[in-house]
């Protein structure tokens, strides 16, 4: 499905955000044959930046190989330039109006085909200013006009409501595009294939075979160099609030009626209302320590001596309905920990006591996120040959074995590519926003108010000492006597 015409518009075009994650989007975009050739792209800032500075900083991280990699981008370079203005004064945004409206002349579009999507590759601070600025007098009036949002969207329920109302005034929902990257990344996007085309899973997909299910995102890396940001809003607001939250809905939420965007986020926000307020009794926070020559949490300058922020949670969820009755949803998140991975990990009931084949190792299916994509079932087979004995192994679909030469696009690709093509699916409502708002602010407001201490955990390790017996607490088996490794953990 082909979209139409617009002009992109990036806001703090000179940041990181925007070399990092939006041009180079953009860019593959345009490179497959996603972005329309009379697509203009304006970078907006602050910065006085020359054409050489701007074209320096939004192709710093493309990737360049071959001789019509480099055709295009000749080409992306053309539809791109640069507009320097401030965020606070009505004369810059005018300035950038007239840009946008001499490209769109220029182009030759007609009324209803002068389309504007602002992009908001901003820090929260200017961000309102940015959007009034922008409703004020950068606002389309013979085109759609869409604004793209990025995290944080505050830093509680009150926080968030507040941005929200302020943003509701300038912009109406249907405009509005709220990000949160990982519904772009692929084995996200495919959890509802997954659940719903396959009946074989229909039935086991509920407390009646399912023990508990573990979300978890590691890191490899500190916050270096983001530790004045990450001090604010910590590892539950940096990525469990939003980005597990997300996946965790869509693992556990009931059928949607459609596949339409509201089908789909009403089925989200139904479930989030039956998740209870996480309490502290259901957490365990963690901050790093200096370990192996690798620096702890506070040695970085810009974090005060005294933080108790975490950089590890470990945070239960519980969904009151019938389907996950007594099924705990085990959320774990850290920076500097052992190694890297994002994976969804649902543990399956044991053998009943006394039947055949008690004590076999429990089934695992593991959707693997990233990095290598991967679905991996983990069951017990007779070891082949003359034995009888039962071993442990898995169902293995890797996507680099099996897509042999698929290209996984980056969750940005995807995400922008649906913003142009006004899809809301793999956005954040606003009243997604506040369910999941409401079950996170009573914990973070207590460890504020509280000042409760994270446990030490060396940088480089699995995490707090205590982690093990937390989560055997909630039913987690990990069978350290049986041999089994799933086979494919290298995959870069
Ligand atoms: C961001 C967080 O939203 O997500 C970062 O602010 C985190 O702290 C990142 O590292 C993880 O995203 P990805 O796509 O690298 O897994």
């Amino acid at each position: 499905q082909m979209h139409g015409a617009a002009t992109i518009i990036v806001l703090g075009a000179s940041g990181d955000l925007a070399g990092k994650k939006t041009y180079p989007a953009l860019f593959n975009l345009y490179r497959t044959g996603f972005l329309p050739k009379d697509t203009h792209i304006i970078g907006y800032a602050r910065s006085n930046l020359s054409r050489d500075d701007y074209v320096k900083r939004i192709t710093a991280h493309l990737k360049i190989q071959s001789d019509s990699d480099k055709q295009y981008l000749k080409e992306f370079l053309n539809m791109t330039d640069y507009t320097e203005g401030q965020y606070d004064q009505d004369e810059s945004w005018k300035k950038l109006c007239k840009d946008v409206s001499a490209w769109e002349e220029k182009r030759g579009l007609q009324k209803g085909q002068k389309n504007r999507l602002f992009y908001m590759a901003l820090p929260p601070s200017v961000f309102l200013t940015v959007a009034t600025g922008l409703r004020k007098n950068v606002y389309g009036t013979e085109g759609h006009n869409r604004i793209v949002v990025e995290k944080p969207f505050g830093k509680d329920l009150e926080s968030s409501t507040q941005l929200a109302k302020d943003l509701g005034q300038l912009f109406t929902e249907e405009e509005i595009y709220r990000i949160d990257h990982y519904l772009g990344k692929e084995m996200v996007k495919n959890i509802m294939t997954l659940r719903f085309a396959n009946m074989f899973l229909g039935p086991m997909w509920s407390a009646e075979s399912i023990d508990n299910v573990q979300i978890t995102l590691k890191e490899p890396f500190g916050t270096e160099g983001r530790g004045g940001y990450f001090d604010e809003f910590n590892i539950i607001r940096d990525v469990m609030q939003n980005h597990l939250l997300q996946v965790f809905s869509l693992v556990a939420m009931e059928k949607p009626a459609g596949t339409d965007p509201e089908s789909i986020r009403d089925s989200k926000v139904k479930l989030l209302r039956h998740v209870k307020p996480i309490t502290l009794n259901d957490s365990l926070l963690g901050q790093y320590i200096a370990s192996n020559g690798k620096p702890g949490y506070k040695d970085d300058d810009t974090v005060p001596k005294d933080s108790i922020c975490p950089t590890f949670a470990t945070l239960v969820l519980w969904v009151e309905n019938e389907r996950w009755k007594k099924v705990p949803f085990i959320l774990k998140a850290g920076k500097a920990l052992d190694n890297q991975k994002v994976e969804i990990r649902i543990q399956f009931k044991e053998t009943p006591k006394g039947s055949l084949y008690e004590g076999a190792v429990r089934n695992e299916l593991v959707l693997r996120v990233q990095p290598g994509e991967a679905i991996y079932f983990k069951f017990n087979n007779k070891n082949p040959g003359l034995s009888n004995k039962s071993i442990t192994t898995d169902l293995d679909l890797t996507y680099a074995d099996r897509y042999k030469d698929m290209r996984v696009p980056d969750a940005y690709e995807c995400l922008i590519l649906d913003v142009l093509r006004g899809d809301h699916s793999h956005f954040v409502r606003d009243d997604e926003l506040d369910a999941a708002w409401r079950i996170f602010t009573p914990l973070l407001h207590t460890i504020d108010r509280d000042r409760v201490q994270p446990k030490p955990y060396p940088y480089g390790s699995r995490g707090p000492k205590e982690l093990d017996k937390f989560v055997e607490g909630y039913g987690v088996v990990r069978r350290a006597d049986v041999p089994y490794q799933w086979p494919v953990q290298s995959v870069a």
